[in-house]
């Protein structure tokens, strides 16, 4: 089998700006993660939480990233976003395989988050790695175009 050609690693102080960029991009689509445009880039990089975060690099460039947002009672909020043309090469599930070792290794009881009932790669990609529905909540964000979407709510127990 082929080499993969990326790699998972810890984010560092010096890659909060490309992280923020690559949120901007992916915010930009408008349909996978909450966050729509505009996207204050510098301070989004100033406020990055780095503990919990990982990302996926290609060469000098970040293609992937997956953040667990740790609680005091026990679980972990998750978000990820892979670079469009990345998509479909096995970034996501690297970095979500790395965030479910973190959060072991934490101690941290479950993960959880809220996706897109239409973003069927990523509702796919977590139940790959035994997440499932916990439940759906009914016109939750109020988007910029004034639609209200629904979330699913999903979990793993670790
Ligand atoms: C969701 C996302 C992170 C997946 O990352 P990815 O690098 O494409 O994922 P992978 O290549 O590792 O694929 C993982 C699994 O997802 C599923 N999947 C990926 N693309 C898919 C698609 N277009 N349609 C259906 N399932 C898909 C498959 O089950 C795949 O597993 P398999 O390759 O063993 O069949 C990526 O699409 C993304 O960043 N989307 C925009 C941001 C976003 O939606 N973030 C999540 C918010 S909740």
């Amino acid at each position: 089998m082929a080499e993969p050609s990326f790699s998972i690693r810890p984010s560092q102080d010096e890659d909060r700006l490309p992280l923020a960029m690559l949120f901007a991009a992916v915010a930009a689509e408008r349909d996978g993660i909450a966050t729509e445009p505009p996207v204050d880039v510098e301070a989004r990089a100033a406020s990055w939480r780095l503990d919990g975060d990982f990302l996926a690099v290609a060469g000098d460039t970040i293609v992937g990233n997956v953040h667990v947002d740790a609680s005091p009672h026990g679980f972990g909020e998750l978000g990820m976003a892979v670079a469009r043309e990345w998509r479909g090469r096995g970034v996501g599930s690297a970095l979500l395989a790395t965030a479910i070792d973190w959060a072991r290794a934490r101690g941290l009881h479950k993960l959880s988050l809220g996706v897109w009932p239409h973003n069927t790669a990523a509702i796919a990609l977590y139940r790959k790695f035994g997440f499932v529905e916990e439940g759906r909540k009914v016109k939750q964000c109020r988007r910029k175009s004034g639609e209200l979407w629904d979330t699913i709510e999903m979990g793993l127990l670790l």
